[in-house]
């Protein structure tokens, strides 16, 4: 079940960034690949890069908040498969601001785009895992989880929470061959995120105690080490792939 070839992948929010790296690097191994984000637009590229490669993917548009969508993702992904292996957890939404000046949209808009999108798509896809006896959840999670997140104070509510989704789907799923485990980066250079521009990045990498920040692929290849580990007693982990950062980097407002 762990071998990612002929294995299926649904990566969730993976149009670009962490979740595009971990699509591709899925898709090089052999899997089949589900790619997600709300715009199915957005998705032709990474499916194109999947496919001129030699990979198979499956674009499905679908805004993970809303159960119904979380359903036909499910649903196209088994029409298509008829199996779902790993289901990555990774889309996310986020803004800095004081805890003061988060209005309760902007919390609600936040926790829903980190936390109630894994829990929908974990809920989705159990009952396809239990009948077959197991499957994998690998939940993106982040160093915001860990101690104040000064400017994030409903990113890093969401992603603590998120790791305790991770416990308990594993400790009550776990009967069923199910391992629930998360990944929690530190900064990683992505094309959203504000360390694109030169002089954020230079700003953070002289905290990072190895003076650089971390590519999408690295996120990605521990992701897929991960999904393919033979451990079945590693449950209910959320794995911090920091490089010794914890919670010494703060984004101010
Ligand atoms: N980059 C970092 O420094 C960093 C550090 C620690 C942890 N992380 C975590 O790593 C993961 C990936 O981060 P990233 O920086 O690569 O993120 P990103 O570039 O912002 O990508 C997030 C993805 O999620 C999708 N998405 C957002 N809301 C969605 C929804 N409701 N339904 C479906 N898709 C949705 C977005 O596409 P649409 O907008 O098209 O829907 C996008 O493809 C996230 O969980 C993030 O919290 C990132």
């Amino acid at each position: 079940m762990t071998d990612r070839t002929d294995s299926v992948f649904v990566i969730t929010g993976s149009a670009a960034g962490i979740g595009r790296a971990i699509a591709l690097r899925a898709a090089r191994g052999g899997a089949r690949v589900v790619v997600n984000s709300r715009k199915a637009e957005k998705l032709d590229q990474v499916t194109k890069e999947i496919e001129d490669a030699g990979g198979e993917a499956l674009a499905v548009g679908a805004d993970l908040r809303d159960p119904e969508q979380v359903d036909t993702l499910v649903q196209r992904t088994l029409e298509r498969w008829q199996r779902i292996d790993v289901l990555v957890n990774n889309a996310a939404g986020r803004f800095l601001a004081a805890a003061e000046q988060i209005s309760p949209g902007g919390w609600r808009a936040v926790v829903e785009a980190n936390l109630t999108t894994a829990f929908l798509c974990s809920r989705a896809v159990f009952p396809v895992f239990r009948e077959r006896g197991g499957g994998r959840i690998i939940n993106i999670s982040s160093v915001g989880a860990y101690g104040p997140n000064p400017g994030g104070a409903h990113y890093g509510a969401a992603k603590a929470a998120l790791n305790s989704l991770t416990e308990t789907l594993a400790y009550e799923w776990g009967r069923y061959g199910i391992q629930v485990n998360g990944v929690a980066p530190g900064p990683v250079l992505t094309e959203a995120s504000r360390y694109a521009q030169e002089e954020q990045r230079r700003l953070v990498e002289a905290k990072l105690p190895g003076g650089r920040i971390a590519m999408p692929d690295e996120i990605a290849e521990f992701v897929l080490s991960l999904a393919q580990l033979r451990t079945p007693y590693l449950n209910g982990e959320t794995v911090r792939v920091d490089g010794a950062l914890r919670g010494m980097l703060h984004d101010e407002p």
